[in-house]
């Protein structure tokens, strides 16, 4: 298997602000612990957990925002040091500039060095961010600013913005997750067929289970935190491209299952643990006793 990301032992702490109840102590806590992962080139992993699992803390490392407190982030068999070109984020919030047009917010990264490393001119920038606009179902949105545009189409911009420089991997925290039922269905279709298209390694977080077995050829569980990897599931639905619903099809609603079992455990665990998770002063008391129960070891 050729790893595009491994996540080598990985684990990250936070320094927590001292509270008023914690006695002006700052206290550590633990986001992730000695989490081990490989990501295939060309792979569409999707990535579940509870809330407070810490899988926007990962995808801060894979970006190269952060820095892994140990361990190691490799993207190509590198070490991550920050944020590149190869690696494009798309956030839950569609973060575009509302003083630019759909056109000129998707070529907002080429305006340094294209893809290519040679600097585009204006003409040549229109004309990639017009081809991934239309790649993203929005041909002839070019000059529309954000606010004439729906949440779904906003998303759409975003995304056609983090493919325009082309890069190797794209990064998405819950992108879909402000949008309507429909209009979310429509955009993971829309996903897929990039992805297919474009052979792109994709890391996509969700809270959503279907969405996590209907995009992932495999879904990581990360436990409650701190996150460890609980498990992967290898998505297998026969005849993927055949079914006309597959959310429906029995192998869909098997492997369903089958993720929705091993979240279930966690996400109660995370709710127990709930009230310990940062205190309203901003203390995270008695941290390490979440780590002791024999099944939440990593898988
Ligand atoms: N900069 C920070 N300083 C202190 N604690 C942090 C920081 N960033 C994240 N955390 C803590 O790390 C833990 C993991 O946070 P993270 O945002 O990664 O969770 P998540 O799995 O993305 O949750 P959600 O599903 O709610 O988005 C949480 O307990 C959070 O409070
Ligand atoms: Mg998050």
């Amino acid at each position: 298997m050729t790893a595009k990301i491994s996540l080598r032992n990985v684990s990250k702490q936070f320094t927590v602000r001292p509270g008023k109840k914690s006695g002006g102590t700052a206290t550590t806590l633990t986001a992730i612990d000695s989490l081990n992962l490989d990501v295939r080139d060309g792979e569409f992993l999707t990535l579940v957990g509870p809330s407070g699992s810490g899988k926007t803390t990962l995808l801060d490392l894979l970006a190269g925002l952060s820095t892994p407190t140990s361990g190691e982030v490799l993207v190509d068999g590198q070490p991550v040091t920050g944020p590149g070109k190869d690696r494009a984020v798309v956030f839950q919030q569609y973060a575009l500039f509302p003083w630019r047009t759909a056109s000129a917010n998707v070529s907002i990264g080429l305006e340094g060095k294209g893809p290519d490393g040679r600097k585009l001119s204006r003409r040549e920038r229109a004309a990639k961010a017009s081809e991934y606009l239309k790649l993203v179902g929005l041909a002839c949105f070019e000059d529309r600013f954000p606010h004439e545009l729906s949440g779904g189409m906003k998303q759409r911009v975003a995304i056609a913005r983090s493919l325009a420089y082309e890069p190797d991997v794209l990064l998405m925290d819950e992108p879909f997750a402000a949008l309507d039922a429909q209009t979310r269905e429509q955009l993971q279709e829309e996903l897929l067929r990039i992805w297919r298209a474009t052979g792109k390694t994709i890391v996509f977080i969700t809270h959503g289970i279907n969405e996590a077995v209907y995009l992932g050829q495999r879904v990581a569980v990360l436990s409650a935190r701190p996150g460890r990897l609980k498990a992967i599931v290898e998505v297998e639905i026969p005849d993927r491209d055949g079914a006309e619903d597959i959310r429906s099809t029995p192998a869909f609603v098997e492997q369903r299952h089958k993720v929705w079992t091993l979240l279930h455990d966690e996400v109660r665990l995370a709710q127990d643990a709930g009230h310990r998770k940062i205190l309203p002063d901003g203390s995270a008391p008695d941290e390490p006793a979440t780590h002791q129960t024999p099944e939440r070891s990593a898988a």
